[in-house]
């Protein structure tokens, strides 16, 4: 999770002087980010957390549940959003265009971010705590470090569609814990709107869809008193109402914490 490095700050400096005058503004979000694609940018703050040329959190995690966000398909550029940005984790995949202008080590060149995490700082009504390296990223060659050093900068996004390299499925990740009872599945890696608004499991030769619960990240999950029999077929549904269905991706001898790439991805 990104650190509140911020606040606390303010709240350390406080407790020291014993007054309660420190404010630092507090921002309400912006509206919601939906999957709609203008041309507009939009404002907002950045801030990078973690490592300098890393990942974001120490685990190259975060709050969507992903791992390994320093390594392809993300290599690192990925970012922390805020409530409308993040949507309690329906946000989590979302991909956007950050750019910035100012200060001078910015390039004004747009760079793609996948959302991986979230951030609460209430600073600005939209909020982008990005990894070192994606924050970097913004900057003219050469002088990433100095942007780094700015800290906290004003910077303009947009929301994309999300593109994977031809190779990267849409992937599902079966949680540990998991068995015939209790069925948690990651879902990484889907292109287009990039988040899931919808999962539903179908049984081999049964014909009903079952909807599974978000779960907390991109994490769904589902509880059933009947053991669930594969092989396992499963349907997305995206934010814009794309529908997704791979069909028998997880076998009947699925395992939990394990990895199943499907064949599907989204142009
Ligand atoms: C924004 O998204 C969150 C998470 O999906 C939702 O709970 C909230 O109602 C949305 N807000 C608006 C104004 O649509």
């Amino acid at each position: 999770m990104a650190s509140s490095s911020l606040l606390l700050a303010c709240v350390v400096v406080a407790a020291m002087v014993s007054v309660v005058s420190c404010h630092p503004p507090k921002v309400p979000p912006g509206p919601n980010i939906t999957a709609s694609y203008g041309e507009k940018w939009l404002e907002a703050r950045g801030t990078w957390y973690g490592k300098a040329t890393g990942a974001g959190p120490d685990d190259n995690g975060g709050a969507c549940g992903y791992k390994d966000v320093d390594k392809a398909p993300f290599l690192g550029m990925n970012s922390c959003g805020n409530d409308p940005i993040f949507k309690d984790g329906k946000g989590c995949g979302s991909c956007f265009e950050v750019k910035c202008s100012k200060p001078e080590a910015c390039s004004d060149k747009p760079v793609i971010v996948h959302i991986t995490d979230m951030n609460t700082e209430p600073i600005a009504a939209y909020h982008f705590d990005l990894s070192g390296h994606a924050f970097g990223a913004m900057a003219k060659e050469g002088k990433e470090e100095e942007l780094r050093k700015a800290g906290i900068i004003d910077m303009q996004f947009r929301r994309v569609r999300c593109k994977y390299p031809d190779d990267t499925k849409i992937t599902f990740h079966i949680e540990k814990g998991s068995n015939p009872n209790y069925f948690a599945l990651l879902v990484k890696y889907v292109g287009g709107d990039g988040d899931i608004f919808g999962v539903d499991l179908k049984e081999k030769g049964s014909e009903e869809w079952k909807p599974l619960k978000e779960s907390w990240g991109a994490i769904w999950r589902m509880d059933t008193p009947k053991p669930l029999k594969g092989p396992f077929s499963i349907r997305l549904i995206t934010e814009g109402d794309e529908k997704l269905v791979a069909d028998d991706v997880i076998p009947n001898d699925w395992k939990p914490d394990a990895l199943y790439k499907s064949q599907l991805q989204v142009d």
